[in-house]
């Protein structure tokens, strides 16, 4: 258990990997403001919805502005939020390529942009929810692929920006896990060689409970039958 008072903000709680997270963090001991278009149905008393479209700096900083009546400290932000769409680069339009940019990478600098006050000096730990396919581009993935790689660099530039106040950054980098995210569009891969939710979480818990000096800027796992051709 955590000590009192500890709070979370993690984007993309409405389902998958985000609501996985937020209900360990609750029964951590954390309050978690849970971030989502849809809203999360999740009711826990130290349980905080707020309705938010990441892409939308003003709405991101009235977000904040919601946070701001609950607490000024943000002990742990998960930037979860994403979306992933498989389409061959020809037949990807412009839009779809600009939505996967603007979601999984403009939204995280949404988030981040505005946390400033929210920051608790040697303390806050921030981890992002990247992808193997930021390390290595598989085919038919060219969007989300651009997306987590740039995902990457920002928050690589951002550890050195901030490390005068001693936050730590960790980020994940799982392959394929078996979440709604594969539900839409013609995705339909073999679940049997996707991790499951709880191969996620069992990484998850690990870094979340890890000693407030130490920080994993690249975890890499993924299924032992490997990525996808
Ligand atoms: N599942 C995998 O195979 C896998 C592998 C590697 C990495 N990841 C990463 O893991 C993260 C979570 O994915 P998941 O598998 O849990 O997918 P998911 O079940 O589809 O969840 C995605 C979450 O992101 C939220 N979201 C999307 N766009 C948003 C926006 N504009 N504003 C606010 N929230 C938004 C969704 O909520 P609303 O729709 O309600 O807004 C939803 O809660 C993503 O970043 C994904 O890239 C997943």
């Amino acid at each position: 258990m955590v000590d009192d008072n500890q709070f979370a903000l993690i984007t993309g709680t409405s389902s998958g990997l985000g609501y996985e997270m937020a209900q360990f963090l609750l029964e951590e001991g954390f309050t978690v403001i849970g971030v989502s278009r849809r809203g999360t149905n999740l009711e826990h008393p130290q349980f905080i919805d707020i309705l938010c479209d990441i892409k939308d700096e003003a709405a991101v900083e009235e977000m904040y502005e919601l946070i701001g009546n609950h607490t000024d400290k943000l002990h742990m932000i998960i930037l979860n939020a994403g979306i992933f769409e498989m389409s061959p680069l020809i037949e990807t339009s412009t839009k779809e390529f600009a939505d996967h940019l603007t979601t999984n990478v403009v939204g995280a600098f949404h988030i981040l942009k505005h946390s400033n006050d929210f920051l608790v000096e040697d303390e806050t730990h921030i981890i992002t929810v990247s992808s193997i396919a930021s390390r290595k581009g598989l085919a038919n993935i060219s969007a989300y692929s651009a997306s987590k790689f740039a995902l990457n660099g920002m928050i690589e530039s951002l550890r050195e920006e901030w490390s005068h106040l001693g936050v730590r950054f960790s980020t994940l980098m799982p392959g394929a896990i078996a979440t709604p995210i594969w539900d839409e569009g013609d995705m339909d891969l073999p679940r049997d060689q996707m991790m499951s939710v709880d191969d996620f979480m069992h990484v998850f818990q690990m870094i979340s409970r890890s000693p407030k000096h130490v920080q994993f800027p690249e975890v890499v796992f993924l299924h032992k039958k490997g990525l996808f051709k």
